[in-house]
């Protein structure tokens, strides 16, 4: 059974996040999803969520593709999740291009898969305020 993580955000859940976990799951067997709690994305990635850790939760567990959703609290946790959880790929979009090499070093595969074109959590805010929709 092949295992496979991924990390991010998910705010405002859209076809680019299901076309990545669709992605991601088809790598292997078994899908966990690490979530950046609340602190994280305000104090280090400096993300204002508009819907809360709980509610992103909720929402990504929802997801056919997904086996598992834990808390992604800091930077450093990937190399021990790699292990507790028995990890063989780790995959991301290719906006991180290179940058988790490293984790090669944990004896996995890295994977960078394309991103969906247009959309992202950002730009659906962007065009909400600048259609006078909020
Ligand atoms: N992702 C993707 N295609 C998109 C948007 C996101 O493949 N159009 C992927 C990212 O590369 C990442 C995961 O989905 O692996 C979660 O990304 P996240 O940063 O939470 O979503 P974004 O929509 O990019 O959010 P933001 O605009 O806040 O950066």
């Amino acid at each position: 059974m092949k295992r496979v993580i991924t990390y991010g955000t998910f705010d405002l859940l859209h076809y680019g996040h299901i076309n990545l976990l669709r992605r991601a799951k088809a790598l292997g067997d078994y899908l966990i999803v690490a979530l950046s709690t609340d602190d994280f994305n305000q104090n280090e990635k400096h993300k204002h969520t508009y819907f809360t850790y709980e509610q992103r939760k909720q929402l990504v567990e929802s997801v056919r593709y997904v086996d598992l959703v834990i808390p992604e609290r800091n930077w450093e946790q990937k190399a021990s999740d790699i292990h507790e959880y028995h990890i063989d790929i780790f995959v991301i979009g290719d906006d991180w291009k290179g940058k988790f090499d490293y984790l090669k070093n944990e004896g996995i595969e890295v994977v960078y898969l394309p991103r969906t074109p247009e959309i992202s959590s950002s730009q659906i805010k962007k065009d909400l305020f600048d259609s006078g929709n909020i």
